[in-house]
């Protein structure tokens, strides 16, 4: 298995190329079910997640060619995707596949509106709680599925197709606003999501499907009112920048020190993150092209958060930010009410020295400002990266083990530090 080496101590200059968003292009990828002409997807980033997608979807007979590189061109712009489902030839999604990626269960709702019936195991994904899909299912159910579990899988039908229907979630789901969306937009008649999820990923999803053709009201806010119409066309989308990405490396930067231009990134869409990062002491500034990040010598201000829904501040970046707040000069409180699970970074930033305390959802940083370099393991995604953030601050080298998480979500990770002057090396495995 590849390790990561971190020589912490180095402050990060330039420039870093952000790639287009891993959770928008997943349901993007998904969406072309729905359609027997060709969806063209620019900017999906090169991800182990997007490649088990690309088999899952291949499997269900969607034929999808990949563009290869233009000469002179990085790796930093993603690739073009063109995914064409004029025939779905199975609709069952196989644990074997399902399993390793939590974001293949969403293949359901478009299979139920294609083909009048699906049959998807209950997914996998990162380890980060106990991750039900009952609201999954209410969504198809208020489309008029009737829904079944027998053995590990969801099994849907809808025979006569899926009906418009008022669908009120009593809690904020990303996955669940995907698949009502993904269900309604080709059902008969008229839908209402409310209470619907807000991430910037779900509002690229509608615009895609409008461009497909389908009539969707109320994209970005919590209310969406669609218009069933019989059928999807093709269409040519480009993936909004991945703001996780961004955040990721606005707090490396802060961690480091340093002035990096993060470039392509829209700061509109973590506007609260950025608040955040200001009042700890970070320089944040939108530019034309993208978001420059600057620290300066000025010591970190511990600042509390609390995990939220978008717009507020994203799980997908707690751990990052709890690197950052193990070098501030006090005590922040981290407080997860997304994902029950979501502090496995903890003791492995441990390791490092940091000083960080659990009582219950909460996590009390007490910023020691020095950290030391040591073997520490990616546990999930977004933790492997709150690692890497850590070491690039640390006296000394870092090494971590399981990269594998690292690569589902961050497209050349180690290319965009070096460039900007980090000292990370991957160390393939045999
Ligand atoms: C999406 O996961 C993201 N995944 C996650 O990103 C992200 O952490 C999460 O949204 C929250 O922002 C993708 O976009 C591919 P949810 P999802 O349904 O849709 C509960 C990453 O690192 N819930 O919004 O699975 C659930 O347990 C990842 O890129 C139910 O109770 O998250 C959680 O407490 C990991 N019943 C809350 O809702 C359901 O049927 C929010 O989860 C569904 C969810």
């Amino acid at each position: 298995m590849d390790r990561i080496r971190i020589r912490g101590g180095n402050r990060l200059n330039g420039r870093i190329e952000i790639s287009g968003a891993k959770n928008a292009a997943l349901p993007l990828m998904i969406a072309s079910l729905l359609s027997e002409e060709t969806l063209t997807l620019h900017r999906v980033p090169r991800l182990a997640d997007v490649r088990m997608l690309q088999r899952i979807l291949q499997n269900h007979g969607v034929d999808i060619t990949v563009a290869g590189k233009r000469p002179g061109q990085n790796g930093h712009h993603g690739e073009t995707m063109r995914l064409n489902a004029k025939s779905i030839v199975d609709t069952t999604a196989p644990y074997e596949l399902v399993s390793k990626m939590r974001a293949s269960f969403w293949v359901l709702a478009p299979l139920i509106a294609r083909c009048g019936e699906a049959k998807v195991s209950l997914p996998g994904g990162c380890a980060i709680g106990t991750r039900p899909v009952d609201l999954h299912i209410l969504a198809l159910e208020k489309l008029g599925a009737q829904v079944t579990i027998e053995g590990g899988y969801v099994i849907a039908r809808a025979p006569k197709g899926l009906i418009g229907g008022n669908i009120d979630f009593a809690k904020v789901s990303v996955g669940a606003t995907h698949a009502a969306l993904l269900g309604a937009v080709t059902a008969h008649g008229d839908t209402i999501i409310t209470n619907a999820a807000r991430e910037p990923e779900i509002g690229d999803v509608a615009d895609c499907l409008v461009k497909m053709g389908a009539r969707i009201e109320g994209i970005g806010t919590s209310t969406l009112r669609i218009t069933g119409v019989p059928r999807l066309t093709g269409a040519e989308h480009t993936v909004i920048p991945d703001r996780i990405e961004t955040g990721t490396y606005a707090m490396a930067t802060a961690m480091a020190g340093g002035d990096v231009l993060l470039a392509g990134a829209r700061p509109d869409t973590l506007e609260t993150v950025t608040a955040v990062l200001k009042q700890a002491g970070v320089d944040l500034r939108a530019t034309n092209e993208g978001l420059r990040v600057m620290r300066n010598g000025a010591g970190i201000e511990p600042v509390n958060v609390e995990t939220q829904p978008y717009p507020g501040f994203p799980t997908d970046l707690q751990a990052q930010f709890m690197a950052l707040m193990c070098g501030a000069k006090g005590t922040s409180v981290i407080r997860e009410t997304i994902f029950e699970n979501r502090f496995m970074h903890v003791q492995e930033l441990a390791r490092l020295g940091a000083d960080i305390h659990l009582h219950g959802d909460s996590a009390e940083v007490r910023g020691t400002g020095k950290l030391t370099g040591a073997q520490v393991m990616a546990t999930d995604l977004r933790a492997s990266v709150s690692l890497v953030i850590a070491g690039l601050a640390a006296e000394g080298e870092t090494m971590l083990h399981r990269v594998y998480h690292l690569d589902r979500g961050f497209e050349t990770l180690e290319e965009k530090l070096v460039a900007c002057g980090a000292e990370v090396e991957r160390v393939v495995g045999q």
